[in-house]
């Protein structure tokens, strides 16, 4: 087994949340969350108990795909705010030793971007080779959102790749000017501070046109090492977004190659799902052997995991794989404690604190995703108007991006006074924070006691994680520090045994009465603690 540094270790202390700008909370009432609304929240994140943001992107943008399509890096949307907003934030975050994380998106920009005007202006413009153009569209591939990846642009009689949505041309990494211009980006935002960065598509920079490969060139350990050599001296967190398997992540992670901290494995989420609008049956115990995989993998070779069930491009995983009805409390407690006593990086995303769900909507007028409407326009045909809005309800990431619900006073349930960019989470009356914390089974508190444990534990952070076989329909592991060892029990959906030895005082469970015996029911959940002998 190969030992993290303790250089590294000090990462498996973070817990992030993340915050999509637009719906996290509105203080000027135009309806779109802002930067001071993350200011006026910055004590309730402490409350919480995390201890760093991922702000997703909060710069100029014409917002074909909510700021990720950048039209300049070196700044922060006028609709978000000043500057002096984002300056003030990061001094209030850092005031309660909160980091900040910015996402930065690497791949490609807005097609309002000024390098891509000066580029799609003439075949001999400077800018021209800041981005790929091809006379023919090929190769042939397809982009994320459906459809070729190529577009054509009248002006040069031409077409330029993207690997998103045509809003967003890729960026052409191949040229050594582009990757200038993104390590100033980087530096840029070095400069002003920030604590690390959550890099969008990061394995899409490097193309392997030859071998067909939209993703993962070879030249991307270059890339990143050129764009982040700065960032990785002075010790910056760097999570990469890419489709990561065994062999890239060991040569992407590893300590020594100095390019990420981490990435994001999404193995888990295709659990449950044909594909992204169709739902599959499952068992939990899929989501078990998935996890098992990763932490032993990842705990031998000295590699950091990121822990995350939900995030701003996905539907609630409380709602996919748990019990969003009569067992909510249960179930995103049960989700809560299997994956943030794990050993890596806990990620929560905005609303998941209070056992948000995904909402439900009778028509696609309340819909702003790119993806969702390009998937509806693209498929109105192929099923009914029933079915479709079924599948679109089900996968679309506008269930993630709905406004939060601080309050319970409708309409607009504490995120502004006006109506938002999206209209408001058809559950928000009966899951919002306030309820939620007025209720004697309340997530958040849950989520408090829950950090809580990890913060005073080394055990729950650096501890080594060992799964023990205790059958199907649970999930029991250990995590074994220098002087304690932690047993954790997860019970999936039904009720069953589950029988342990000697696992000591019973610190942490989410129901409030005893069950008497070794019984487990639906969800239930128990923290054990002993000391090592
Ligand atoms: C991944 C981001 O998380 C998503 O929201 C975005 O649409 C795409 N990358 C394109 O930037």
């Amino acid at each position: 087994m190969k030992k993290t540094s303790k250089q590294r270790e000090r990462f498996l202390d973070l817990v992030v949340y993340e915050i999509y700008p637009r719906s996290f909370r509105d203080s000027n009432d135009d309806g779109v969350g802002d930067l001071r609304g993350v200011i006026e929240k910055v004590d309730y994140l402490k409350e919480l108990g995390v201890n760093a943001v991922w702000l997703c992107p909060c710069y100029q943008s014409p917002n074909a795909d909510n700021g990720y399509d950048v039209s300049d890096y070196l700044s922060i949307a006028k609709e978000f705010g000043t500057f002096a907003d984002w300056e003030r934030l990061k001094e209030k975050l850092h005031a309660r030793d909160i980091k900040i994380f910015m996402d930065l998106v690497a791949n490609h920009t807005s097609v309002e971007h000024q390098w891509f005007q000066e580029s799609r202006k003439s075949k001999n413009n400077p800018y021209r080779k800041y981005y790929y153009w091809s006379k023919t569209p090929k190769p042939n591939w397809k982009c994320l959102v459906g459809g070729s990846a190529w577009e054509y642009d009248e002006e040069t009689g031409e077409y330029y790749l993207h690997s998103f949505s045509k809003e967003q041309p890729d960026l052409n990494w191949t040229n050594p000017k582009v990757r200038e211009e993104m390590r100033k980006v980087v530096d840029f935002w070095i400069d002003k501070g920030v604590d690390g960065f959550r890099c969008d598509m990061l394995d899409f920079i490097a193309k392997d046109f030859k071998k067909g490969k939209m993703y993962e060139g070879a030249r991307l350990h270059k890339y990143v090492r050129k764009v982040f050599r700065r960032a990785n001296k002075e010790g910056l967190f760097l999570v990469g977004e890419c489709q990561a398997n065994e062999k890239s992540i060991r040569a992407v992670c590893g300590e020594k190659r100095k390019e990420l901290t981490c990435v994001f494995q999404f193995d888990h989420f295709s659990i449950g799902r044909k594909d992204k609008f169709t739902p599959a049956p499952f068992s939990l115990d899929e989501l078990k052997k998935t996890l098992v995989k990763w932490q032993n993998f990842t705990q031998k070779r000295g590699l950091l995991y990121t822990l995350f069930t939900d995030n701003h491009d996905q539907p609630f995983y409380l709602s996919r794989l748990g019990n969003d009805r009569n067992l909510r409390y249960e179930s995103a407690t049960a989700f809560a404690t299997i994956f943030f006593l794990l050993r890596g990086i806990p990620f929560l995303y905005q609303g998941q604190e209070y056992g948000a769900v995904n909402p439900r909507y009778r028509g696609i007028s309340c819909f702003r995703d790119v993806e969702t409407i390009k998937y509806f326009e693209e498929n109105r045909l192929k099923y009914t108007a029933s079915e479709l809005m079924k599948k679109i309800n089900f996968g679309s990431r506008d269930n993630a991006r709905r406004p939060m619900a601080w309050t319970q006073t409708p309409p607009y349930y504490g995120f502004s006074r006006k109506d938002s960019w999206i209209p408001v989470h058809s559950r928000a009356e009966e899951v919002n924070l306030e309820r939620d914390r007025r209720s004697d089974k309340s997530v958040f508190a849950f989520y408090q006691k829950l950090l809580a444990l990890r913060r005073e534990n080394s055990a729950l952070r650096q501890g080594a994680f060992t799964a023990l076989k205790k059958g199907t329909g649970c999930f029991v592991y250990e995590r074994k520090g220098e002087e304690e060892i932690f047993t954790v029990v997860c019970n999936f959906e039904k009720e069953r045994e589950i029988s342990l030895k000697g696992v000591g005082e019973k610190v942490l469970s989410n129901y409030a009465s005893e069950s008497g015996n070794e019984k487990y029911r639906p969800y239930e959940i128990a923290v054990f603690k002993r000391k090592i002998k």
